[in-house]
């Protein structure tokens, strides 16, 4: 089978073209690198497709896309505050972007797209575990343009009958780009390691579902193998408070280099959801799907990276 990835050189999209190929894929990637980075997957140009150019530009896609089988849709300005710094570009990329990618499935005879949701579309959640048919209330620029994704691939799927599966992604970690992030696990362990305090954003208990980038892609995999008609499913992993993954942070980096890491506190973030976790019975019972990792694990994990000297800097 042959797959497009749109930012395949993310940090989603990097682990995921390495398991596409090993998964006997053909796989192409198109990214036209604002964000993403093609070094993880140096040495593996023989085996894959690496190619640098932009989502909206639709006569580069429909080419792309020729005898494609599907089109697995991750480029995107992804976060709250990556959104935020640059309203436009995030509109323009998120909601044209997405658009351009769907005129040229349909253009190219493609007929599968799987798209990377975010469960930034649910907003406060009005119970827990949000499950798939829980209200969409985004609270942010960033949850507004992926159920404005959403909608197009839905509108796509009843239009020209693609076979869709939205996946609704929690809040990703493990190894790779991300490292160089700021968001919540890499953030911890950097300051850990530095010797500096974790700074909570808020009281601590405000949670997240968070899900190991390799559970992030078997559900990918999982989903191309056996979706199809139209499908949406939360992708989650082990659901945490803020305040525990500090103290795991904490007691890891301790055991790790024997120093010990204090915890501070900052005001909360305006538009961030306090408290979410996932159902995924879904697809459990649907695909199947076993998330294999927990945080402490994901954390020993980073800091190992770390000290072995992997990238690590924001
Ligand atoms: N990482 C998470 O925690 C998380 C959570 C929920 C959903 N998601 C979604 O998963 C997808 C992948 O996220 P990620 O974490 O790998 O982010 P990422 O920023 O590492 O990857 C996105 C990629 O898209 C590329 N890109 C951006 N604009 C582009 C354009 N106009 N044309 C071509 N390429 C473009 C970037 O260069 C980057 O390589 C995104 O759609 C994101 O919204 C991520």
């Amino acid at each position: 089978m042959r797959i497009a990835v749109t930012g395949g050189a993310g940090y989603i999209g990097s682990t995921l073209m390495r398991r596409l190929v090993e998964g006997g894929y053909t796989a192409i990637s198109i990214d036209n690198l604002t964000r993403g980075d093609y070094t993880p997957l140096r040495g593996l140009e023989g085996s894959m497709e690496l190619l640098v150019g932009d989502i909206r530009d639709l006569n580069l896609l429909m080419g792309v896309f020729q005898d494609v089988d599907a089109i697995i849709h991750l480029a995107a300005i992804p976060g709250l505050k990556a959104c935020d710094e640059n309203p436009e570009e995030a509109i323009s990329v998120n909601v044209y972007g997405t658009n351009q990618v769907l005129r040229a499935i349909v253009e190219a005879g493609v007929k599968r797209i799987i798209f990377a949701s975010s469960a930034a579309v649910y907003g406060a959640p009005r119970y827990l575990p949000v499950d798939e048919e829980h209200p969409l209330k985004p609270l942010n620029l960033y949850g507004v343009t992926k159920m404005a994704g959403e909608r197009l691939v839905e509108a796509y799927h009843e239009n020209y009958g693609l076979d869709v599966t939205i996946l609704r992604f929690g809040n990703v970690y493990g190894v790779g780009l991300y490292t160089r992030w700021d968001t919540v696990i890499p953030k911890f362990v950097r300051q850990g390691l530095r010797g500096e305090p974790l700074t909570i954003y808020g009281d601590g208990h405000s949670s997240r579902d968070f899900v190991h980038v390799e559970d992030v892609v078997e559900a990918v995999i999982l989903a191309l193998r056996h979706g199809g008609g139209f499908e949406t499913y939360n992708i989650g992993g082990e659901p945490m408070e803020v305040g525990e993954i500090a103290e795991i942070v904490c007691e890891e980096v301790e055991a790790a280099t024997g120093r010990r890491v204090e915890v501070t506190h900052l005001p909360p973030r305006i538009g961030e959801t306090k408290r979410i976790e996932y159902d995924i019975t879904r697809i459990r019972e649907h695909l199947n799907y076993r998330p294999r990792w927990g945080v402490r694990r994901g954390v020993r994990q980073l800091i190992d990276y770390a000290l072995k000297g992997g990238a690590f800097e924001a």
